[in-house]
Order: C-alpha cells, then sequence, then structure tokens
C-alpha cells in the first residue's frame, strides 16, 4: 500500500470513529425536526396529536436514541483492532480520553477465554493475545457500503470522496456516514440477536449444512484441520458459527464500521444479552405501531466465547482481493496465506466489481477438490456507481457458467428466499429468492 493511501486510510478510520461518536447529536437532530414540525401545526391539531401519543411517541425516541448512542461510543471506546489508531480524532470525545481529559487505557490482553483475533492483512501471528493489530495492517477498505434501503447493499457509494470538515476542522459525518451506522446497528440484529435467528437460519444454516456435509467422513474433532474462509463476514456471526462446528475459520472483512463492531462483539463482550439496542427508531415510514418502531433488541443471543477450547477463529481486515488475490509470497505465519479447504460466500459475490477476478482468487486459494459454498442475490453493489468504478454485472445464468470455465463443478443448485436485515414486524419487508450452490474445485 503506497504511503498516500495508508494516511488516506486511516483519515477514513478516524472520520468512521467520529460518526459513531456523532451518532447521538445527528439523530436527536432528526427528531427535533419532527418536534419542530409538530409546534409548527394550529394548536387544535397539536392537542389531537397529543391525544394520540405522538409526543410522548417523540420522547421515548430520544431516549432510543441516547440508548445507541452510548452503545456505539463503547464499540469506539477501544478500538484496540487497530493499535492506537485514532486518538488523536475529536477533541476529547474520542477513544483515549473521555472528555474530561483522562486518558483510558487501551487493553491489549484478552478479558476472556475467546479465541478470537483480529488480524491484519499482513499479520505476522497468530498468537492468542494479538488483539491489536498494527496500523499499516489494517488496510480495511475505503469504500464501504450500506446493507438497508436499497436491500443488502446498496450500488457503489463513492467511498470517503465526500467526507468533509466543518470549518472548525473537525470532521461533520454525512448523511451517508449514518446511514451505513444505522445499517450496522441492524446488522447486530441479524447476526447476534435472538430477533435474527430465523434471518440466520435460512441464510447460514443451509451453507453450514452444506460445509459439514462436504466433510462428512471428517470426524468432529478432527475438523480443525480444515480451514475454512468466509470473505465479506459482516459482524462475524457465520465466521464464529464455522468455528463453533470446530473448522479453523478466518473471517475477511474490509468496512471499518463492521471491523470495529465485530471486534467489540468477540472480544469485548463478556455475557449474553449484554447490550441493548432500538435499531428501528431511525424512520417513522412504515411502522405498524410505537411498539414495532421502540422495541429494544438484546444480544448477543451467545456468550461470544463459548467456543470449544481448540477452534481456531480469526478476523483478516482488509480488501479481499488485495489480501487473497496477491500473487506476492507471504510469510508462512501470515494468517491470510495458504490454500483453504472451504469458502463460504453469504451475500457477497455482488459486491465485486470485477466477479471474473473474484471468482478467479476464490478458485485459486482452494485447494483441489476444495468446495465453495454460496448464498446470495445478485445485487451488483458497484452498478451506477458515480466515481467511474469498473462494474460488471452479470445474471445468474451468466455467473455459474463462468464459474463452471474458471474450473468449478457447480451442484446441489438452488433458490432459496431469504431476507436481510430485515424488520419483522415492519410494513416493508424484500424477500430475496437468493440463489444458493455447492461447488467443488476441479483439480
Ligand atoms: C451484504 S454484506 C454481507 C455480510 C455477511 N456476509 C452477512 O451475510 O451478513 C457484504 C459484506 O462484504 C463486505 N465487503 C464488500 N466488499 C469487500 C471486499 N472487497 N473485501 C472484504 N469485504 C468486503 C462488506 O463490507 C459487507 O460487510
Amino acid at each position: 500500500m503506497r504511503e498516500d493511501d495508508v494516511d488516506e486510510e486511516e483519515a477514513h478510520f478516524i472520520n468512521v470513529i467520529t460518526t459513531f461518536q456523532k451518532y447521538g447529536p445527528y439523530t436527536l437532530a432528526g427528531n427535533n425536526r419532527r418536534r419542530k414540525d409538530l409546534y409548527a401545526l394550529p394548536l387544535r391539531d397539536q392537542e389531537l396529536l397529543a391525544s394520540l401519543g405522538y409526543k410522548e411517541k417523540l420522547a421515548k425516541t430520544d431516549e432510543a436514541i441516547l440508548a445507541n448512542a452510548e452503545f456505539l461510543k463503547k464499540i469506539v471506546a477501544s478500538p484496540g483492532i487497530f493499535g492506537d489508531e485514532g486518538d488523536d480524532a475529536e477533541d476529547g470525545e474520542n477513544n483515549g480520553d473521555d472528555g474530561d481529559g483522562q486518558r483510558r487505557t487501551n487493553p491489549h490482553t484478552h478479558s476472556h477465554d475467546s479465541q478470537t483475533h483480529l488480524h491484519g492483512r499482513s499479520s505476522q501471528t497468530h498468537s492468542h493475545d494479538t488483539q491489536n493489530i498494527r496500523r499499516e495492517h489494517a488496510h480495511a477498505h475505503s469504500r464501504e457500503h450500506t446493507h438497508s434501503h436499497r436491500g443488502h447493499g446498496h450500488g457503489h457509494e463513492g467511498g470517503h470522496e465526500h467526507e468533509h470538515r466543518s470549518p472548525r476542522g473537525k470532521y461533520k459525518p454525512s448523511e451517508f456516514d449514518m446511514d451505513k451506522l444505522r445499517s450496522t446497528l441492524k446488522q447486530f440484529v441479524r447476526d447476534w440477536s435472538e430477533e435474527g435467528l430465523e434471518e440466520r437460519e435460512a441464510s447460514y444454516k443451509p451453507l453450514k449444512d452444506a460445509l459439514v456435509a462436504h466433510f462428512r467422513d471428517i470426524p468432529a474433532e478432527q475438523r480443525h484441520n480444515f480451514r475454512v474462509l468466509v470473505p465479506g463476514a459482516g459482524l462475524g456471526r457465520l465466521a464464529y458459527d464455522v468455528a463453533k462446528l470446530g473448522f479453523s475459520c478466518q473471517g475477511n472483512e474490509f468496512s471499518h464500521y463492521m471491523l470495529l463492531s465485530s471486534f467489540f462483539i468477540l472480544n469485548r463482550t463478556q455475557e449474553a444479552y449484554e447490550h441493548t439496542i432500538y435499531p428501528y427508531v431511525h424512520s417513522f415510514s412504515n411502522v405498524p405501531n410505537k411498539q414495532a418502531m421502540l422495541r429494544p433488541i438484546k444480544f448477543p443471543d451467545v456468550r461470544p466465547s463459548d467456543l470449544p477450547p481448540n477452534a481456531n477463529f480469526s478476523l483478516v481486515a482488509g480488501d479481499f482481493e488485495e489480501i487473497y488475490g496477491t500473487d506476492e509470497e507471504k510469510d508462512p505465519g501470515d494468517p491470510s496465506a495458504g490454500q483453504f479447504d472451504a469458502i463460504l460466500t453469504c451475500f457477497f459475490i455482488d459486491t465485486a466489481k470485477n466477479i471474473v477476478n473474484y471468482l478467479r482468487v476464490i478458485h485459486k486459494i482452494l485447494v483441489p477438490g476444495g468446495v465453495w459454498i454460496n448464498i446470495g442475490p445478485l445485487l451488483w453493489h458497484f452498478e451506477n456507481n458515480t466515481s467511474n468504478e469498473t462494474s460488471i454485472e452479470l445474471d445468474l445464468e451468466e455467473v455459474k457458467e463462468l464459474a463452471r470455465k474458471i474450473g468449478f463443478e457447480i451442484k446441489d443448485e438452488r433458490t432459496i428466499d431469504t431476507t436481510y436485515v430485515n424488520n419483522k414486524e415492519g410494513m416493508l419487508g424484500y424477500i430475496y429468492h437468493a440463489a444458493f450452490w455447492t461447488a467443488t474445485k476441479q483439480i
């Protein structure tokens, strides 16, 4: 990575942290707009609306936003994944400083016995207490994608070229940044709550079942000898579940929003149901009743440290193509080095600018006979992007044909209907007719 890119990446990371910190005032201001509009109405109308409990609803929404803000601040209070990065972000609101000038310590050791690690892209060590990765390793990509209102991901959103500073030089998060943060809150529901179970069962279970079926001849206690990769791991639940099955599992993710959040849940959370958020308070549209909008979600539904004693689980931060597609020889100690016995892609392949390269990389890093199991739609993330990024947009038949030409044999093709970060109690929901397949690398 060039030095300029590293600087840009660092600046972006600090801006993401600032977005977490500014969520509270930004979101409260949005709710205040509703209050202002209410008070601008004729008194008669105000009274009528007051009798419906509208004012109380606004007050409860404020409370929920404040609770979300507290949670989000915790995530960035010690973003240890990138060492001391971000320390010089915002004036005193930032990690390392509680706002009272007191520096908090940045814990470097595991607070529990989880074997989860977050690795930088060229991290050399897999040691148990490697919680912090150095900033030069943390090449999480600038081009974040959000996951909600156009479904599981938008088209390309222009990365941080829209990032802008206020007159005093502080970063002023945009609506675009906040949208990503709101999506991250919903992603916690998908991955780590009981409410998300049905959605996870629809997508993650077929992947895990197919993985177990592929290795059916391997006794469970030998599974740790098999390496599974989950690119675009999001908040890490699928990768965690695969590690829980006994496989050696590596997640890969490039979004700072996801990386900070998954680190927090995996390495800074001690108990089941320790956290409470209100992920549905950001829009008053398509809401059937107050409860549907204001209901709390408690999570995680499992203790993140409950992994088998010999579980091998890591997350590698950075761009999938850059990390796994490189022809450079890697240090054998680099966790991303070598080949994998299985690759699970869940709502991931359509994040490609060039699907040909994604499939080539998947093929290259699989062992001969290795298995690639996929589920997801084809919502090409870079379609209609405004910054001249390449975007190759194949239909499903073309993707499968391409996969065959690259050297896969595709079996067990199915369509699975599923949602993605869906508000179960909302009046609007998307159903994806997601494509599922199991593909083996031909020798
Ligand atoms: C639609 S989400 C799916 C997340 C997760 N697999 C799930 O099913 O909940 C796609 C994820 O891939 C990540 N991603 C997109 N392009 C990537 C890339 N080139 N390298 C690594 N991660 C990427 C995004 O940040 C996002 O978290």
